[in-house]
């Protein structure tokens, strides 16, 4: 029997240990900062501060990988959370949205803060700081709205 879990032990940290060299890869990728949503319109330093503290992990090419991240299969999960994260909504590279995809993202901003939907209940529970607290949500719809009417008001101007 002892034989038995030795061998089982020992297939566990084999597995363990292959795993840590297969799965997706962490990037930051590099990106013009022009491209960068503060750059591309106006974000009050509250709003920045906010993104950067409770959605930046996720929806920037500014990814502050923890350690657990560079270890399998926890890794997986994570880098797995951050492309998929960067897809929808990514920060860093807002200037390549259309505008109307941009007014849209910007509605669902206030819309995911107000339902307490993001940051991700996964990444709180390691990032109790990220959690938005009431007047964080008011800052982000407010800035929402203000935003979302520039765009409108631009893309009038152009009509
Ligand atoms: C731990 C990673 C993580 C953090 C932190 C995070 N998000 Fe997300 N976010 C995701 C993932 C993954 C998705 C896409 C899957 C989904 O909708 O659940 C997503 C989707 C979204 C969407 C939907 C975009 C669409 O196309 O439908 C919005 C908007 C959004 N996040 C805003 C935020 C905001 C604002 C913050 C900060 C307050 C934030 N997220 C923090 C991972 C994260």
């Amino acid at each position: 029997m002892k034989k038995r879990w030795r061998f089982a032990l020992l297939t566990v940290a084999g597995v363990l240990i292959v795993a840590q060299f297969f799965g997706p890869a962490r990037t930051n990728p590099a990106a013009d900062p022009r491209l960068a949503f503060q750059a591309q319109m106006e974000v009050p330093a509250a709003v920045q501060e906010i993104v950067s503290r409770s959605c930046r992990d996720c929806h920037t090419n500014e990814t502050r990988w923890p350690w657990y991240s560079y270890v399998a299969p926890v890794s997986w999960l994570v880098i797995h959370d951050v492309n998929h994260g960067r897809s929808h909504l990514n920060f860093s590279e807002w200037g390549r949205l259309r505008p109307d995809d941009a007014e849209d993202l910007l509605e669902e901003i206030c819309e995911v803060a107000e339902k307490g939907e993001m940051p991700l209940r996964s990444y709180l529970l390691l990032h109790p700081d990220a959690r938005l607290s009431s007047t964080d949500v008011q800052a982000l719809c407010t800035w929402s709205a203000a935003a979302r009417g520039q765009l409108r008001g631009a893309r009038d101007h152009e009509k």
